[in-house]
């Protein structure tokens, strides 16, 4: 058993679709999490930024002395996390390697969607990952770029008529393409994904990247030996800005009053 805490960031809201199934299959676990609101989004800046803001995100959480980092990012995680990873004494998990296992295998007919940040589109590394597993898949790719901003403003009732407008406008042209599965590439994407179910059909299968990393890591913490079980964990929740903003539409997500204290921090060597 290692009884550290795990380490959870990503750059809002988003890691929170991660945390609330960690909390589920990983109730013991103590869990601390960052969210760098006070750069969010991530997803429209280059690959060397994204890169240094991820190492200085590890680098506050490491301060913990944490048995394992969830990078429940999708931007991150796919704009040279894996070149990254290696830096590090203790595992560094990205969510996009679960997230396209989980996609190869619920699809039938070989047509997957994905949706994400302009940086997790523009990177291919979804693509490379379904395609090592599945070498016939057809991908259909659209970046929905307004969608982070609008969770991180608390847009996420499927009655929001900017959300559904935006949404229908990004999801037009992959309609089209009768995919039977769809990846939420953006952690922050499950926050609203009664809205996309309701535009894609109850036929497509959306597969949430921050819940099917938690159950790997569940998995990989058993196979090691280093699962901490019994009693409930302790939750401490960090940010780059305020931290009301974050829990109120934090709560919103989580159906409850956040769990465990918010305090906001400044990053070292961030300029923000
Ligand atoms: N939740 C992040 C992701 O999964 C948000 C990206 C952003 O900050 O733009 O990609």
């Amino acid at each position: 058993m290692d009884a550290r805490p795990i380490g959870v960031f990503d750059s809002g809201l988003g890691g929170l679709t991660c945390v609330k199934k960690l909390m589920e299959v990983l109730p013991g676990e103590d869990i601390i999490y960052l969210g760098d609101t006070g750069r969010v989004p991530y997803g429209g800046r280059s690959r060397e930024t994204i890169i240094k803001y991820a190492r200085q995100d590890i680098a506050f959480l490491r301060g913990f002395d944490i048995k394992a980092v969830v990078v429940a990012c999708g931007t991150v995680s796919t704009n040279g996390l894996e070149e990254i990873a290696g830096d590090y004494p203790i595992p560094v998990m990205g969510v996009a390697d679960a997230a396209a296992e989980a996609a190869v295998s619920a699809t039938k007919n070989g047509r997957i969607g994905l949706i994400g940040t302009k940086a997790s589109i523009r990177s291919h590394a979804y693509d490379e990952k379904i395609l090592a597993r599945m070498p016939n898949a057809a991908i259909f790719k659209a970046a929905c770029p307004l969608f982070v901003p609008l969770v991180e403003e608390g847009r996420i009732d499927p009655e929001d008529p900017v959300l559904n407008l935006v949404a229908e406008g990004y999801l037009q042209e992959l309609k089209k393409e009768n995919v039977d599965t769809l990846i939420m590439g953006c952690t922050h994407y499950p926050l609203i994904a009664r809205t996309l179910s309701r535009i894609m059909g109850p036929e497509v299968r959306l597969i949430d990247p921050g819940a099917v990393t938690a159950e790997r890591l569940r998995r990989e913490l058993e196979a090691g030996d280093a699962l901490r079980e019994g009693g409930r964990g302790s939750r401490s929740y960090y940010v780059t800005d305020s931290a009301e903003d974050f829990s109120r539409t934090a709560s919103l997500f989580l159906n409850s009053h956040i769990e465990g204290s918010v305090r906001q921090i400044t990053l070292e060597g961030a300029s923000q």
